[in-house]
């Protein structure tokens, strides 16, 4: 027993017959109780590791444990797994209590209906959905149906809950609605959640962790702040906040990092931040639009293109060297767009990466 690792991923590989390598060895661990969020743009293979952990997918090589056991050779059935599929997949012609209900009426859990009824009934009620017992999934908002298939994947009392992208059919306001009763209710019941969404809000907002995927390999498997603070790699900082970060075409030749029309010694960056030597050569630097500011003087030189209110800060919206960039400054700042500004980025909180898009900085 390890708490740490009541979820454990090693070296996970999947081909896909026609030859498609989905998942590239990977590895991650979940503890016990955490609801961990798998992040990344469609086609990175959130699915693909569901469908595996569940059952429905055999690997091509690695192992999964569960509570320390390798899992890869149990039936699906067999997995004490929760699953809520991105579609709900309810039943139609069942009503919501028989749709709750029906896992404990089938196979080896089958057990007397009003035993089955009564802890159907237990779910429906942390789920809130009791007073719809007797209608139709039909009948149903995309947030009531979303419910019901929670209450359906908990009845068993599975150790692990899978959720593939569960808030993706419902409308925006109803999505931050649900995601922080997802959160409530997981945490309520104390079990392992994997929660899978493409959005990175969504993952920052409710993931005790997020592991960030790409093209099947993990890319970061860390704290929230982190992806904002310390990204791994270009994808990283690029995926991971809103608005999306400012990326500027650099060189670097000896102490001198020199972008379109700015320069910046390699002595004025905190040391302490660099993960190797810089060498010459091309470089894309990077900096959070709240990282770079308007200022008496700066390292660019712009003109406002456009201003966006986002809640209680705007974004000022310029073009640098052809590329759209942009600076997070507060309501206040009276700026508009045509003007002219000066911008100063914090060079603590730059970020340099090399041509295959390791941060060096
Ligand atoms: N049955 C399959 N056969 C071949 N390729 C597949 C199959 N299922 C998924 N893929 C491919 O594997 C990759 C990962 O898919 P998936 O896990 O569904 O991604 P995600 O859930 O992150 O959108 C995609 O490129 C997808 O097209
Ligand atoms: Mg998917």
């Amino acid at each position: 027993m390890n708490d740490d690792k009541f979820v454990e991923v090693k070296n996970l590989k999947k081909v896909y017959d026609n030859g498609h390598e989905a998942i590239k060895d990977v590895s991650f661990s979940v503890k016990k109780g955490d609801l961990v969020c798998l992040l990344g743009p469609s086609g990175c293979g959130k699915t693909t590791i569901l469908n595996m952990l569940a059952g429905l997918l055999n690997p091509t090589s690695g192992d999964i444990l569960f509570d320390g056991k390798s899992v890869v050779n149990v039936a699906p059935k067999d997995r004490q797994i929760g699953y809520v599929f991105q579609n709900y997949a309810l039943y139609p012609h069942m009503t919501v209590l028989q749709n709750v209900m029906f896992p404990l009426t089938v196979g080896k859990q089958k057990m007397p209906k009003d035993k089955a009824k009564a802890i159907a009934e237990k779910y429906m009620e942390t789920t809130q959905i009791m007073e719809l017992a007797d209608q139709k999934p039909g009948n149903l908002s995309g947030g009531q149906q979303q419910r019901v298939a929670i209450a359906r994947a908990l009845v068993q009392e599975p150790k692990i809950l899978l959720m593939d992208e569960p808030l993706s059919n419902l409308d925006a306001r109803l999505r931050l609605k649900i995601r922080e009763e997802i959160r409530t209710l997981v945490k309520k019941v104390g079990i392992t959640t994997l929660f899978v969404t493409h959005d990175q809000e969504e993952a920052l907002s409710i993931g005790d962790k997020i592991i960030l995927f790409n093209n099947g390999v993990i890319q970061q498997d860390d704290l929230g702040q982190n992806f904002y603070l310390e990204p791994n790699n270009y994808f990283v900082a690029n995926f991971v906040g809103n608005p999306v970060i400012d990326n500027f075409k650099v060189t670097v030749h000896g102490d001198k990092i020199t972008g379109s029309d700015f320069e910046i010694n390699v002595n004025d960056l905190d040391k302490s931040r660099f993960k190797r030597d810089l060498t010459d050569g091309e470089y894309t630097l990077s900096v959070r639009p709240e990282n770079i500011l308007p200022a008496e003087t700066g390292h660019v030189s712009a003109k406002v293109d456009d201003v966006e209110l986002i809640g209680r800060e705007r974004i000022l919206k310029f073009t640098h060297d052809g590329v759209q960039a942009r600076s997070l400054v507060n309501l206040e700042t009276p700026i508009k767009a045509g003007d002219g500004i000066n911008l100063k980025m914090r060079l603590d909180r730059v970020f340099l990466f090399d041509k295959e898009g390791e941060r060096v900085y």
